[in-house]
C-alpha cells in the first residue's frame, strides 16, 4: 500500500515527516498513517509539474490518448485490488466500489478518444481583412482537490482530459480517502504518463496547502469537487491570481413523481438516486417531492426496499449501504432527521443511528415533511429520504427550484411531453427522466446556480483544461 507523496515519479514524506490517521469508518479504527504534505511539499509539487507539463504538452496528442487508453486498461486490470481499497478507506458496498473503478477508469477511455479531436476553427473577419484561427492550448498546471466519496472517479474524471489536454496535474486527495489515489497515481505511471505529469501531494492541512499551490505563479488553474461552502473559500483565493476554475460543488436533487408514473419503476430509480454510494453523492435524490394521490402509496412502497436494506461494512456479503465516512456525518444526518420530526414529519422507516462500532445511519423514509423543513433546504448526505406531496405542477416546480443549489434532478412520469416540459423548467444541470442515474463520462456533469462552474465529461469536460488564443493573420 503506498503511503506516501507522490511527486516527480519519486515517493517521499513530506517536509516535516507528519502522518495523516486514515480512518476504517465501518470500524472507527486507524487502517494506517499516510505521509501529509506540507506548504513546501506543495509548493515543488507545482515546480516540478511545471517542468514536466513542458515536455507533456509536446507528446502528439495520438501518443496521449494511448496512453491514456493504457490508463483505462491498467484501471481495470487493478479493478479487484482498487475496488477493495476504496471499500476500506470508504466503507461503500464492493460492488459499488469495483463499479466505481469502471466508472473512473471509463474517463481515461473517453479522453483518450478525445485527446485526438481537440478542434480549433479557422474563420474570415467580417470586413474580409484577415482570417481568425482559434485554437485550444493546455492551461498549464492544475491544482486538483478532490472529495472522499468517490476517491478514484472525482480524481480521473479531472486527470483525463486534462492529460488528454496537454496539462500537468497536482492532485489533493481527501484525506478521509488517500489510498486510492496514491494507488491510482502509482498505476497511471505504470501505464506510462511521464514522472511529475501526475503528482499526488496529501495533506492534512489543507488551508495552508492551497494557500501555497496557489501562490506558485506556474499554477493556471484550480478544479475542485466538494461542497459549495469550501467552494466560495477556494474561489476568493483564486480570486487574488485571477486562476481559471472549474468548480463541481453541492447538491439538493428533487425526485419527482407524477401520479401517473409507473411506481415500480419510481422506487427503483429512487433506491439509485438516493442510495447509490451509500447515499453520499452530490447528484443524491435529496427530496421526494410527489404527486399527492400516489404520495402515500410510493412512501409505504419506498420504506419496504428502504426497510430491507442491508446496513454493515462494505466488504459483507449482502451490504446495500456502508458506513457515513465519520462519526460527524452520521451527527448531522441525525440533527437533520430530528428537526424534521420536530417540525411533523413522520418516520415510516429508520431514523436513527446504528447501535454498532463504526459510522452507520439506517435507512430512513420520512413522510409529511413540510418544504420549508432544514432537511429540504441541506445536502443529507446520508440514506434519508424526506417526501413531500404536492397537488399543482407550478407548485411544484416552485419548490424545487427554491435552493440556491441546481446541480441534479429526477422526473418520472408515464407522459414524455410532461417529462420534457417539466424538465426544461428545473434549474438544474442535469435531469434524469424516468432514470435514478445519469453520471456518464460521455455526458457534460454539472452543475447550475450555486452547484458550480464548468462541466466534467463529454467534449465539454476537456474544454475546461484548455485556454483559448485566436490569431488574427491573412496572406
Ligand atoms: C458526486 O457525487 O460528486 C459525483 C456523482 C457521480 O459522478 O455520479
Amino acid at each position: 500500500m503506498r503511503d506516501q507523496l507522490l511527486i516527480g515519479g519519486t515517493w517521499r514524506d513530506g517536509a516535516d515527516g507528519e502522518r495523516i490517521s486514515v480512518l476504517d469508518p465501518a470500524t472507527g479504527e486507524e487502517l494506517t498513517t499516510v505521509a501529509s504534505g506540507t506548504p513546501a511539499d506543495a509548493d515543488a509539487a507545482v515546480s516540478v509539474a511545471a517542468k514536466a507539463q513542458v515536455g507533456w504538452a509536446k507528446v502528439a496528442p495520438r501518443e496521449r490518448g494511448e496512453i491514456l487508453r493504457n490508463c483505462w486498461k491498467i484501471m481495470l486490470d487493478h479493478q479487484d485490488e482498487l475496488g477493495e481499497l476504496i471499500t476500506k478507506e470508504h466503507g461503500k458496498p464492493i460492488a459499488d466500489a469495483k463499479g466505481e473503478i469502471a466508472y473512473a477508469a471509463e474517463f481515461f477511455r473517453w479522453n483518450s478518444e478525445e485527446a485526438v479531436r481537440l478542434r480549433g476553427t479557422i474563420g474570415t473577419s467580417p470586413n474580409g481583412a484577415n482570417r481568425i484561427i482559434v485554437h485550444h492550448p493546455p492551461v498549464g498546471v492544475v491544482v486538483m482537490v478532490t472529495p472522499w466519496n468517490f476517491p478514484a472517479a472525482m480524481i480521473t474524471r479531472k486527470v483525463a482530459p486534462a492529460l488528454a489536454a496537454g496539462n500537468a496535474v497536482v492532485i489533493k486527495p481527501a484525506k478521509e480517502t488517500p489510498l486510492t489515489a496514491l494507488r491510482v497515481g502509482e498505476l497511471l505511471e505504470e501505464a506510462g504518463v511521464p514522472p511529475g505529469v501526475v503528482n499526488i501531494v496529501p495533506t492534512q492541512s489543507a488551508g495552508p496547502w492551497f494557500e501555497a499551490a496557489t501562490a506558485n505563479s506556474a499554477t493556471r488553474m484550480v478544479s475542485f469537487t466538494g461542497s459549495t461552502e469550501v467552494g466560495r473559500v477556494l474561489l476568493k483565493r483564486c480570486a487574488d491570481r485571477v486562476l481559471k476554475v472549474a468548480m463541481e460543488l453541492g447538491g439538493n436533487a428533487p425526485f419527482i413523481v407524477f401520479n401517473d408514473a409507473d411506481l415500480d419503476a419510481a422506487v427503483e430509480g429512487a433506491m439509485v438516486a438516493k442510495m447509490r454510494h451509500s447515499a453520499e453523492t452530490c447528484t443524491a435524490a435529496n427530496r421526494f417531492l410527489v404527486e399527492a394521490d400516489v404520495a402515500d402509496d410510493f412512501t409505504q412502497r419506498l420504506a419496504k426496499v428502504m426497510a430491507d436494506v442491508q446496513v454493515g461494512p462494505g466488504h459483507e456479503a449482502g451490504v446495500g449501504c456502508g458506513p457515513m465516512i465519520n462519526a460527524g456525518a452520521v451527527q448531522s444526518i441525525d440533527s437533520l432527521v430530528n428537526a424534521a420530526v420536530g417540525e411533523g414529519a413522520t418516520v415510516v422507516t429508520g431514523g436513527e443511528i446504528v447501535d454498532r462500532a463504526g459510522f452507520f445511519y439506517a435507512p430512513t423514509v420520512l413522510a409529511d415533511v413540510t418544504p420549508t423543513a432544514a432537511i429540504n433546504h441541506e445536502e443529507i448526505f446520508g440514506p434519508v429520504a424526506p417526501v413531500v406531496s404536492f397537488t399543482d405542477t407550478d407548485d411544484m416546480i416552485r419548490i424545487a427550484n427554491n435552493t440556491e443549489m441546481g446541480l441534479a434532478a429526477y422526473v418520472y412520469t408515464a407522459d414524455i411531453g410532461r417529462g420534457m416540459s417539466v424538465s426544461e423548467r428545473l434549474e438544474s444541470g442535469m435531469v434524469g427522466l424516468n432514470r435514478g442515474a445519469m453520471s456518464d463520462p460521455a455526458a457534460p456533469f454539472g452543475g447550475m446556480k450555486q452547484s458550480g462552474l464548468g462541466r466534467e465529461g463529454a467534449s465539454e469536460g476537456i474544454l475546461e483544461f484548455c485556454e483559448t488564443q485566436y490569431i488574427a493573420t491573412q496572406w
